[in-house]
């Protein structure tokens, strides 16, 4: 969850390595630092608070060094300060380590690494690399040190080393936390960083670390091995974002950008995926696995935040359209339970948009060892979930810069209708539905515009609405999942404490909050539930609380229960949540806004939750 970069090349590597923690900065952002190599000697910089006080902090007198590594922090052990920010060095400042990922036995290492007379400067778990590399590093060069010194640690790891006695190498190696090499177009700058955003405007040409792997970065290349120093060859993958799209443009915040991305999002991921004739989904990625798909009695569905939302939906979608039983575990929960799996007839897809989240990795890997065949339907193409993961969807939204997730979801929601539909068409679904399903999906992009173009309405329902201290999101059916998203949006972003629940749980709890203080977010679009979602606003109503629904454009009856509505499109049950998620979002992103708060960059929070 933090942000992890690195240069060495011809051009000094201060600037470089700032560009690289702005981009990252939605990774982690409580404090920022930085080493550069320079003269033979390391040079670290290290501010509290976001990388714009890094780059203060480095000012005018920034080093000239060719060969660097920064960080950008999410903290996890120790409060954010200056002395825990990274990099961290050993007693004699002569080795810098960054790092993502818990060193779980770090006490133990650094009670020894003091009794031996270590002087630890921080209260993190990182500090203890520094110090056992040092150790190490008295009698072995400094790769085997590194090597050693991994073989101690209990946990997870991405780190970047670099050290005065070797000045132009960098050192890095994973195990469970990203790291993605990039390769200078020239041959002679390389680059390493925790997420591909950081190198985009620098190279197209990256190499993926796997767990377990060790790379060392020098002048003249890259050269790969396993945490045992055994030779692995790695492939190059192309990157094929636009600067455009991790760049923040015209909008204010890239949260706004990314909701308004959502009609291209819709058109992208149904793009070359349907045949229209057949009433099918052409789902390239599943090719591999379809005769053992068609055999598949049940599905488990894991993931976590909005993802486990989307995958919600999904359950709704592949059980009514392709009548597969379909179960959704909270990826924190799936490994720690006794879940019964029959590998002959289970799928287990993991819904994630960075592919890195240390949860859902977990319980895939645990569905993975019990034989399941495992899918994923992941925003981030060269992430782990997509690379472990025996097939999948890709959702092609670009990359999601903003914390909360929004196009992610969409996206995420999308791939599950493709995914009911191609499980449906070859179970028991007919053409003729499917087609319907077909003409919808391409209608949706056109359809995502029209609620667009309610912002200025939606932001004005925002400010109205700003003062309350918490609010009740209903749906139902399909429209359940889409209340705990709006939920989770307002409260992650807006810090108003919001609960989502199916309505018809209402009154077995939640109806006690409800007065005139304590407004209720309704999904009441028509649909096969709309007069039961009725019936609940009538008791809403009774209590006095404010009501504001999301509705069918043209509805009448729904306008007499609410205080504010906002119409959105009709489109079949099954795509609602697309269209009535919309709303949600824009008005958490503009609650946020009118209370004063950076949308992006939540407190507390951080992009790609690599800790379990
Ligand atoms: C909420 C949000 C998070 C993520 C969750 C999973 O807005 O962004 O709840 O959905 O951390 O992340 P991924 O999809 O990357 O696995």
């Amino acid at each position: 969850m933090c942000g992890i970069v690195g240069y060495i090349g011809k051009r000094p590597a201060t600037d470089i390595l700032l560009d690289g923690l702005r981009r990252l900065e939605y990774r982690g952002y409580d404090s920022a630092g930085m080493a550069v190599v320079h003269d033979g000697d390391i040079r670290t910089a290290k501010s509290v608070g976001r990388v714009a006080n890094l780059a203060q902090a480095v000012g005018q007198s920034r080093p000239s060094g060719t060969v660097g590594i920064a960080h950008t922090r999410w903290a996890t052990h120790g409060v954010p300060s200056d002395e825990n920010a990274h990099p961290h060095v050993d007693c004699q400042g002569g080795i810098a380590v960054v790092h993502n990922g818990i060193i779980e036995n770090w006490e133990t290492l650094r009670r020894g690494l003091e009794s031996r007379g270590h002087v630890f400067r921080s209260q993190t778990d990182t500090e203890v690399l520094a110090h056992l590399i040092e150790e190490y590093a008295s009698r072995l060069t400094l790769k085997d040190a590194l090597a050693a010194a991994l073989k101690d640690v209990i946990g997870t790891f991405g780190l970047a080393l670099v050290s005065a006695a070797e000045p132009r190498r960098i050192y890095v190696a994973r195990r469970g936390s990203p790291i993605v090499l990039g390769l200078g177009p020239k041959g002679d700058e390389f680059y390493v960083a925790s997420d591909p955003s950081a190198l985009v405007a620098y190279t197209r040409d990256v190499v993926y670390l796997d767990d377990d792997e060790l790379a060392v970065l020098s002048d003249v290349g890259v050269e790969t091995t396993t945490l045992d120093l055994v030779h692995r060859e790695k492939p190059i993958t192309k990157i094929d974002w636009t600067m455009e799209e991790i760049e923040r443009g015209r909008f204010p915040h890239f949260m706004a950008k990314e909701i308004f991305e959502q009609p291209a999002v819709a058109a992208n991921v149904v793009r070359g995926r349907l045949d229209a004739a057949g009433g099918r989904a052409v789902l390239g990625g599943l090719a591999s696995v379809d005769e053992r798909l068609r055999k598949i009695e049940r599905i488990t569905i894991i993931g976590c935040g909005s993802a486990a939302h989307a995958g919600l939906v999904g359950e709704y979608m592949i059980e009514e359209y392709a009548e597969v039983p379909v179960e959704v575990q909270l990826a924190s929960e799936y490994r720690y339970r006794r879940t019964v799996l029959d590998p002959e007839k289970e799928a287990v897809v993991a819904v994630s948009q960075s592919g890195e989240t240390a949860d859902t990795l977990g319980a895939l890997r645990e569905a993975k060892a019990r034989g399941a065949l495992t899918l994923g339907i992941v925003n981030a193409v060269g992430s782990t979930v997509a690379r472990e993961t025996d097939a999948g969807v890709f959702i092609h939204a670009g990359p999601e810069i903003a914390v909360a997730s929004t196009k992610a979801f969409l996206g995420q929601v999308i791939a599950f209708s493709l995914l009911s539909l191609h499980l449906g068409r070859q179970r028991r679904m007919s053409a003729q539905v499917g087609e319907r399903l077909v003409a919808e999906l391409h209608a949706l992009p056109q359809k995502i515009e029209k609620i667009l173009q309610q912002d200025a309405k939606i932001r004005a329902l925002a400010r109205k609405y700003s003062g309350y201290g918490g609010m009740l999101y209903l749906g139902r059916r399909y429209n359940a999942p889409v209340a705990a998203e709006g939920a989770l949006k307002l409260k992650e972003i807006a810090y108003v404490h919001a609960e989502g629940y199916a309505a018809g749980e209402m009154k077995h709890g939640p109806i006690a909050l409800l007065d005139r203080s304590f407004p209720v977010v309704a999904l009441a679009t028509k649909d096969g539930v709309y007069a039961k979602m009725r019936s609940n606003l009538e008791e809403v109503r009774a209590r006095q609380a404010p009501i504001l629904a999301v509705v069918s454009e043209g509805d009448e009856e729904v306008l007499r229960l609410a205080d504010d509505v906002i119409a959105v499109p009709r489109t079949i049950e099954m795509l609602s949540p697309i269209l009535n998620v919309i709303p949600l979002q824009l008005f958490a992103y503009h609650m946020a806004v009118a209370r004063g708060l950076d949308p992006d960059k939540p407190r507390n929070l951080a992009k790609s939750v690599t800790v379990e």
